[in-house]
């Protein structure tokens, strides 16, 4: 298993080319089964999960070839509807193409996802929005089989504005019989990109960005030639990569408008921003500040910022506070930041931290991307050597992570 050797103690530098986000280009791949022909998607993060995605799209039946970050998506022949359980266990967002398959083709089997690194993650919205427009669901070995002649329009209101869910209905729903109306709905600007792909292969879709969607059937949708919003979460994380080592960082190709919760707490802990159109420059000149945040639905602090954030803070001077909303149980990282000497203790889903002066380097091991990302920061703060085992969980959402810290003058090698 390949594994980050890091020496703690450089101050990050520099410049970072932000990549397309993760969590529009999966929905937006997924799509493209909803309207035969060839289409071009641009920007695509060349990450383990979008890799993971062509193999899916390519059992469904989908031709696809994805070179420069550009993903070529045949959808003509997609006459397999099935997202085998090797994959789902591998990636839970191929549950997104539920949506697709059912809207396309009125039949869907795909695997039911199992527990996450950090606890249940239910998919009981995704299947109830389904059942909602019409389709029947049943569980079969393991697998979710759903089945409609024609779906239909319908109102349905989220429990929890579900990300994944937002995006699985508005996909059945473009090519249902009538009107749905989705209400409380995610706002995330990983769904007003699912939205606005929709929209030009076709779809009529209003209300994007807010809790209420208006999706009026159409019957057929059209390829098109589309590209994905830049990684939120990628840039939050190497903002907060120069906050945490003292450093200044000018990000380019960010869209400073879905970063305003994250910027906010950046600048209460301390650090200087300026903004000038899709860029962003950070520096930070002191040790961090404490500071008490919340984790929540966009346009809150991101969940998946919330690792980082505790990284942050546990070399804060003062004691700070984290909850989390959104997953109340996501703090596998918190055990492996105190290896490393911070000051953590959990309440329910609430983290309090004890800033350090200082940590120090030693073995960890990632328990998913984010928490992955954030004992990479920890690393390149703490002093000595540390190593981060089972980065295969990174590699599925950072392109290039090594290199763009390498660059910035952190010391991190990848090793077997
Ligand atoms: N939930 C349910 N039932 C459902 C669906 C969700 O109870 O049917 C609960 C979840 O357990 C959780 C909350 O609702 O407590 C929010 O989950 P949501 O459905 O919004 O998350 P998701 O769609 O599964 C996406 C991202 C996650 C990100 C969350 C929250 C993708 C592929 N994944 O997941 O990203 O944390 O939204 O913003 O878009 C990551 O990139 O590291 C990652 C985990």
């Amino acid at each position: 298993m390949e594994k980050f050797i890091i020496e703690g103690g450089n101050s990050l530098n520099g410049t970072v080319e932000i990549s397309g986000a993760k969590n529009a280009a999966l929905p937006v791949l997924i799509a493209t089964i909803l309207a035969p022909g060839v289409h071009t998607i641009r920007n695509v993060p060349n990450l383990r999960d979008t890799r993971t995605t062509k193999k899916l799209l390519e059992i469904i039946g989908a031709k696809v070839t994805f070179e420069n970050n550009i993903m070529q998506i045949d959808t003509t022949n997609c006459d397999n509807p099935v997202a085998p359980y090797d994959l789902v266990k591998t990636m839970r967002a191929s549950f997104y193409v539920l949506g697709p398959l059912l809207g396309r083709y009125g039949t869907a089997t795909v695997s039911l996802p199992g527990g996450c690194a950090w606890g249940p993650r239910p998919v009981d919205i995704h299947l109830s929005a389904m059942e909602a427009l019409g389709a029947k669901v049943d569980l079969a070995s393991g697998n979710i089989v759903a089945t409609v002649d024609k779906l239909v329009g319908t109102e349905f209101e989220m429990r929890f504005p579900s990300v994944g869910a937002t995006g699985n209905m508005l996909m059945a729903a473009v090519l249902a019989e009538g009107t749905t109306i989705i209400k409380n709905a995610a706002k995330e600007p990983e769904i007003s990109c699912l939205v606005d792909f929709l929209n030009e292969t076709g779809a009529k879709i209003s209300g994007k960005g807010t809790a209420e969607l208006t999706i009026e059937g159409v019957n057929e949708l059209h390829p098109v030639d589309f590209s994905i919003i830049p990684d939120r979460i990628e840039a939050g994380t190497f903002l907060i990569a120069a906050a945490i080592t003292q450093g200044e960082i000018t990000l380019k190709n960010v869209e400073p408008d879905h970063l305003g919760k994250v910027l906010e707490i950046l600048e209460q802990v301390g650090a200087e921003i300026q903004i000038r159109q899709n860029e962003i420059r950070l520096k930070q000149e002191n040790r961090p500040k404490s500071i008490n945040a919340v984790a929540e639905v966009y346009p809150g602090f991101p969940t998946d910022l919330q690792p980082q954030l505790i990284a942050l803070l546990s070399v804060a001077k003062g004691n700070s506070r984290v909850i989390d909303t959104v997953y109340n149980d996501r703090f596998k990282h918190v055990p492996e930041l105190v290896r490393l000497g911070a000051k953590i203790a959990m309440d329910d889903n609430m983290a309090v931290i004890s800033g350090v002066k200082q940590l120090a380097g030693g073995p960890v091991m990632c328990p998913d991307i984010r928490a992955g990302a954030a004992l990479v920061l920890a690393a390149l703060v703490a002093e000595g050597t540390s190593v981060v085992d089972r980065i295969y969980h990174i590699d599925r959402g950072y392109e290039n992570f090594e290199e763009n810290l390498t660059n910035l003058g952190g010391t991190i090698r990848r090793s077997d």
